[in-house]
């Protein structure tokens, strides 16, 4: 079974679609989450600290005697514009970042119990490594990202388990994340069902505790 938190857009919900296609089974989770459109999943807005404790347990239920194949950590969104403008800058450490580590914490411990292979995908951003200019506290959560996958991996290294991180590292693609600000250059950012492949095929080759990879903007248009 693959978790996709972030699973009902984008890049998540293309990931969802190929696991499905592939005969796995993906639950997904978003704040907009509806079974009709989406498939099997729940509701979870993770700025909300009581909603992500109850998200935990309903993660465990969805499992019941599963194998966690997968948890993809694609929830995000981006704001760009002058630091001192913009409003409610908690919320994107939270959702970015903070308010999803007992999530992960959750599915970590899952995956490092079981004895079938777990992966955790960690879907980060360009900006995870390159500073910029309009977006610095969207980059402070991707870096956050980058920072939290790379230290991760070191410890499934030297660990004896079968739980693995994979870090993803996506330039700008044409998702639900640009919605009413796409900036003029859109016609050629990636196309996140290539996107969602490349990390799919990237999963199930990969075989060391850690990897990651890099789909920068107009790599896979
Ligand atoms: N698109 C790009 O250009 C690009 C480039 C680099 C990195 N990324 C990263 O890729 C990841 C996926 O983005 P995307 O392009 O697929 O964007 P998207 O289509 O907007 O998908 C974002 C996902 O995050 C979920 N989400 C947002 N706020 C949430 C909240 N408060 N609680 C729970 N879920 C929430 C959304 O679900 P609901 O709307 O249902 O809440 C949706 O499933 C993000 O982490 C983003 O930073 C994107």
């Amino acid at each position: 079974m693959h978790i996709i938190f972030g699973g009902t857009s984008g890049l998540g919900l293309e990931m969802a679609r190929l696991f499905r296609a592939d005969g796995g089974r993906a639950v997904v989770v978003g704040r907009f989450y509806d079974a009709a459109q989406h498939g099997e999943g729940f509701e979870l807005d993770v700025y909300d600290r009581a909603a992500v404790d109850w998200a935990v347990g309903e993660c465990g239920r969805q499992l019941e005697g599963e194998v966690l194949e997968s948890f993809v950590w694609s929830a995000g969104y981006i704001w760009r514009g002058n630091f001192a403008e913009q409003p409610d800058i908690r919320s994107m450490a939270e959702v970015n970042f903070a308010g999803a580590l007992p999530l992960v914490q959750w599915a970590w411990q899952r995956m490092t119990e079981q004895e079938a292979v777990g992966k955790l995908v960690v879907i980060s951003s360009t900006s995870g490594v390159k500073p910029r200019a309009d977006e610095a506290v969207y980059a402070a959560t991707k870096h956050a990202q980058v920072g939290f996958a790379r230290s991760l991996g070191m410890e499934a290294e030297g660990r004896n388990s079968n739980a693995q991180v994979l870090l993803c590292l996506p330039g700008a693609t044409k998702t639900p994340f640009w919605d009413g600000h796409q900036p003029d250059d859109y016609a050629s950012f990636n196309d996140p069902q290539k996107v969602a492949a490349k990390i799919v095929a990237t999963m199930s080759s990969q075989i060391t505790p850690y990897a990651e990879i890099a789909m920068p903007h107009g790599t896979l248009v």
